[in-house]
């Protein structure tokens, strides 16, 4: 497993490099870099609000198709309530903010998991964000906001379940059933902060999908690391099974 920074010298997206066409990022480590700054938890998540801004834009300028940020899990709700405000708030003001500039770059938002359990004047926010770059035809933000692997795969069978009878349940039927029915599959994973685990994201994705730790934490992930990571994915054979 390749670790942390692979080189020190910028690597860009050069003509002969792989793009992967969708990468997914659980971005980790906000509260230790506030730590480390002798700051609360809260300016961890701020400064990684400006990562997900600088690394949105990268992706973008890399020709990445599609970019799934872990935002929220299902399991965050474990969290203090002070701090769960914190990230709710965070996110309005992310969509307040960013909105006319992804409308405008021709994004595409979109959000996986059961986000409608948020508060009702969010879940608004969030339903027109969606609803205004819908006709959007560029790269794909998509947001993973209260989202956890094992209940969309739950969800999945019971809708299945209830449709068809048990033989015609089969991989397709359940991959057309997720919430990334419609998204490029998936190629790459970045996990930041050292932590080497899914924790319940994309797991069904996540199949055939690259996996990458790096060390760095999530606020000062930019487009550098973000260029070295795809760097490390085009050189990475990928087998599918095969030879
Ligand atoms: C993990 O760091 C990070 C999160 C649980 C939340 C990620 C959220 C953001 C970056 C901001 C909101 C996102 C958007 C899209 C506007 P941690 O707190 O677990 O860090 P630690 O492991 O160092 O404590």
């Amino acid at each position: 497993m390749e670790q942390g920074r692979v080189s020190t010298a910028p690597v860009l997206a050069a003509a002969d490099t792989t793009i992967p066409r969708h990468v997914a990022i659980i971005m980790d480590g906000n509260g230790r870099w506030a730590k480390r700054r002798h700051l609360p938890r809260a300016a961890g998540h701020k400064a990684g609000v400006d990562a997900v801004r600088r690394v949105t834009r990268a992706a973008r300028a890399m020709g990445i198709e599609a970019l799934t940020l872990y935002a929220f899990s299902s399991e965050n709700w474990r969290r203090p309530e002070e701090e769960v405000g914190e990230l709710m708030k965070l996110l309005r003001f992310f969509i307040r903010s960013d909105l006319a500039e992804l409308a405008r770059e021709n994004v595409r938002l979109r959000v996986i998991g059961d986000y409608r359990a948020f508060s009702p004047d969010l879940v608004a926010l969030i339903d027109d964000a969606i609803a205004r770059t819908a006709a959007n035809s560029g790269p794909l933000l998509v947001i993973a906001l209260n989202y956890g692997a094992q209940a969309e795969l739950a969800a999945a069978a019971r809708r299945l379940a209830a449709r068809l009878p048990a033989e015609r349940i089969d991989e397709a039927a359940i991959e057309a059933e997720l919430d990334t029915a419609d998204l490029p599959p998936l190629d790459l994973v970045i996990r930041t902060s050292g932590e080497q685990r899914l924790s319940n994201f994309l797991l069904w994705q996540a199949a055939y999908a690259e996996l990458l730790f790096v060390d760095t934490l999530w606020p000062d992930f930019d487009a550098e690391a973000l260029a070295d990571a795809v760097a490390v994915f085009g050189r990475r054979q990928r087998r599918y099974g095969g030879l």
